[in-house]
């Protein structure tokens, strides 16, 4: 199923592409056989922002130009998997620990495709445990206000992120308000960011069933 997704939004981005564009790649599993048919129309486009470390080094190994976000002023589309995605689009992200550079770049696309297969779609999300990026000082602290929240902060032992940065990742959370608790979240001092894309969540979500691709929109 994530190759199926994965060769649909292919097709689906294709169109949308010019000799200029530039395409944002996503991080994790679903990710991966996107760049992989991805680089099968890499001369229909310029190059690539990565989201991470690890998909800089597979867009590079097709030999498709990754580019530094900061060299970047327009970007056609961002795509990406999710942990899990509600039916308004809101998205939790971060299980590969790279949601602060995902974030970022899904901030500066014009369109936001979501690829995952149909297990990631929940009614109520946190069933997945929530991500949270922490400046490493602040694990304790940021931790304690989270359990604030209801939630049960876990420190992802012996993983770094491409920033430097530490993972809790919070477990029995039942989101209602994706947006609110967003924003909350990322108000506590030394969060860097966390997973829940719901500011700016996904425009479309593309998803792998056993019968073929849904396209899902809000
Ligand atoms: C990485 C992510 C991934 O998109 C998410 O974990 C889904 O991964 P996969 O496609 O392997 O199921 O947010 O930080």
């Amino acid at each position: 199923m994530k190759q199926a997704v994965a060769q649909a939004a292919v097709a689906y981005i294709k169109p949308k592409l010019g000799k200029d564009s530039i395409v944002g790649v996503g991080t994790g599993s679903t990710a991966n056989f996107f760049i992989d048919a991805l680089a099968e129309i890499k001369t229909f486009f310029d190059g690539a922002v990565a989201s991470s470390e690890a998909t800089a080094e597979r867009l590079k190994k097709h030999g498709i130009t990754v580019y530094d976000l900061n060299s970047v002023n327009d970007m056609e589309v961002y795509v990406d998997g999710a942990d899990e995605f509600d039916s308004q689009l809101n998205l939790i992200k971060g299980g590969g620990g790279a949601l602060t550079r995902e974030k970022i770049v899904a901030a500066v696309a014009k369109e936001f495709v979501c690829i995952v297969d149909s297990s990631k779609r929940v009614e109520v999300m946190g069933e997945f445990p929530l991500p949270v990026e922490v400046i490493p000082m602040a694990r304790s602290y940021v931790a304690r206000e989270l359990a604030k929240l209801d939630g049960m902060p876990v420190w992802r032992k012996d993983f770094i992120t491409d920033n430097g940065n530490l993972i809790l990742d919070v477990q029995d959370m039942e989101i209602t308000d994706a947006k609110a608790l967003e924003t909350q979240i990322n108000g506590i001092i030394g969060v860097v960011t966390n997973g829940l894309f719901a500011n700016r969540g996904a425009d479309v979500v593309l998803m792998g069933t056993p019968d073929g691709v849904e396209t899902i929109t809000l």
